[in-house]
């Protein structure tokens, strides 16, 4: 395997060549010319300036220099990552001439059942005894007509007893990332405006900026956006659309509280508007139960919901689902198919395969247990020599902290200085569309093993102001 390897690389440097059925031989040596190196300036002024965020984005996805511990990154350490379990199901799948061919370019059925079951509200519902097939709520949410027996969710708003999404209404994408992109496009045309919270997932700010919107940033506190200044927002800008993460959000780990649920959804009835809901942390709760999503709660179409496998099985499991009900899930479905047709058929049947088997439960409890581990042990070593990084509210999931820095200090000048004492943060700056209120930085748990936090937290130590000891 070691010399199989070994040939494989010189083959792609292209210092030999395989010849099918007589061996490999030493690759023929181009001649080497004395031509002018090649001209590339032209394509600056046919450019024009750099897109917002790009940057950021790189170095978001960078991977960490060795020897330094990751306490940045979106995705599960690789200990954590049930890659045999996919990896058996991938192989399966691979063996499979049917998984190779051409299937429904919104995705195989079985796996957009699979997504759309996920968006019901089955943790906090019960079914109430006098229901009917469609009635008002309390808050003013409707039930819908063909949605089976009425149920109250646990924040109180009416839901139905199959309700959230159907199979029909998802399209499978390769990924959250592709799929907010696609969305964005999908539901707003250039010089549109986007709501988003504020501070809120820097991929989301950039694949806006890519997509010719102004983005306008909506206050959020620990229990989420503030639904007054949401509301005021649709008024003051006219826009149509709020991004949003109601669960562990990235970078803050806000959840939006049950209280404010109805006045969120209220707000987009009376802007006439939509929500997309990234709802990239489910699978990644820690403490207690998640809330349901708000497309459980959403009988008239408003939310648009996105969830993706790629933090809580892993980064290559490129799985994403978009759904919304109406005309916007077929602008969706459309605006996909133009993007890239359709996702890997043996990789979809994996992911079927492995949502559906024992490994899927059993890999959530673990990681349940593991990120609650490195969490706190996160937390810790902050105590130990950082203590007034520790955040104020403690996320009950999600992969991140969101810790304050000491007024004053440049966030990102003491990334860069973290990074060259052998630890990798992310700063807080990039997350806000707007002037940041205070400096943070976003300390990630789940991407080194608990062992390491005291010793990333010690080197982040020796680079930081002595009013944060
Ligand atoms: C909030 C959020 N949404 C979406 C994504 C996109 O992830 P992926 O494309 O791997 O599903 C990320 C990745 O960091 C994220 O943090």
């Amino acid at each position: 395997m070691t010399v199989a390897a070994a040939i494989r690389q010189l083959v792609v440097d292209g210092l030999v060549e395989t010849r099918s059925g007589r061996g490999t031989f030493v690759a023929a040596r181009p001649e080497a010319t004395s031509a002018p190196p090649p001209d590339l300036s032209w394509q600056t002024v046919a450019l024009g300036p750099r897109r917002f965020g790009e940057e950021e984005m790189q170095a978001l996805l960078a991977l960490p220099p060795s020897g330094a511990i990751p306490l940045s990154g979106g995705y599960l350490d690789p200990d954590l990552q049930p890659a045999d379990a996919l990896g058996a199901a991938l192989a399966r799948a691979a063996r499979q001439p049917a998984s190779w061919q051409r299937g429904p370019v919104e995705g195989r059925e079985d796996l957009r059942a699979w997504f759309a079951r996920e968006t019901r509200a089955d943790g906090g519902i019960r079914a109430t005894a006098d229901s009917g097939p469609r009635a008002i709520a309390d808050d003013g949410l409707r039930a819908t007509a063909d949605s089976g027996p009425r149920a109250i969710a646990d924040d109180g708003l009416r839901t139905i007893a199959d309700g959230g999404l159907r199979p029909e209404d998802m399209v499978i994408c390769p990924g959250g990332q592709a799929a907010l992109s696609s969305a964005l496009r999908a539901l707003t045309e250039p010089g549109d405006t986007l709501l988003v919270e504020s501070p809120t997932y820097l991929g989301a700010l950039a694949t806006a900026h890519a997509a010719g919107l102004r983005v306008v940033p909506v206050p959020a506190d620990r229990d989420g956006v503030l639904p007054d200044q949401l509301a005021a927002a649709f008024a003051r800008t006219g826009a149509r659309l709020f991004y949003c993460q109601p669960l562990y959000a990235n970078p803050t780990g806000a959840t939006l509280a049950a209280a404010r649920r109805p006045a969120v959804l209220a707000a987009l009835r009376d802007a006439g508007a939509f929500l997309i809901e990234d709802d990239y942390a489910r699978d990644l709760t820690i403490d207690g139960d998640a809330p349901h999503p708000l497309a459980a709660t959403d009988p008239d179409g408003h939310v648009i919901y996105l969830r993706s496998l790629t933090k809580s099985a892993a980064p290559g499991l490129r799985v994403a689902a978009l759904g919304a009900r109406g005309p916007a899930g077929a602008r969706l479905r459309a605006a996909r198919l133009l993007d890239d047709f359709f996702v890997s058929g043996p990789l979809q049947q994996a992911t079927v395969e492995f949502v559906t088997s024992p490994a899927w439960p059993r890999h959530r409890r673990r990681l349940a247990t593991e990120l609650r581990t490195r969490r706190n042990a996160l937390l810790a070593a902050l105590h130990r020599h950082l203590p007034a990084l520790v955040p104020p509210a403690i996320p009950s999931g999600g992969l991140h902290l969101w810790a304050p820095l000491p007024d004053g200090t440049d966030d990102v000048a003491v990334a860069t200085a973290a990074a060259a004492a052998g630890v990798v943060v992310f700063p807080g700056r990039p997350w806000h569309a707007a002037e940041p209120p205070a400096p943070y930085l976003r300390l990630t748990y789940a991407a080194a093993p608990p062992a390491a936090m005291d010793e990333a937290v010690r080197r982040l130590s020796t680079v930081l102001p002595p009013t944060s000891l």
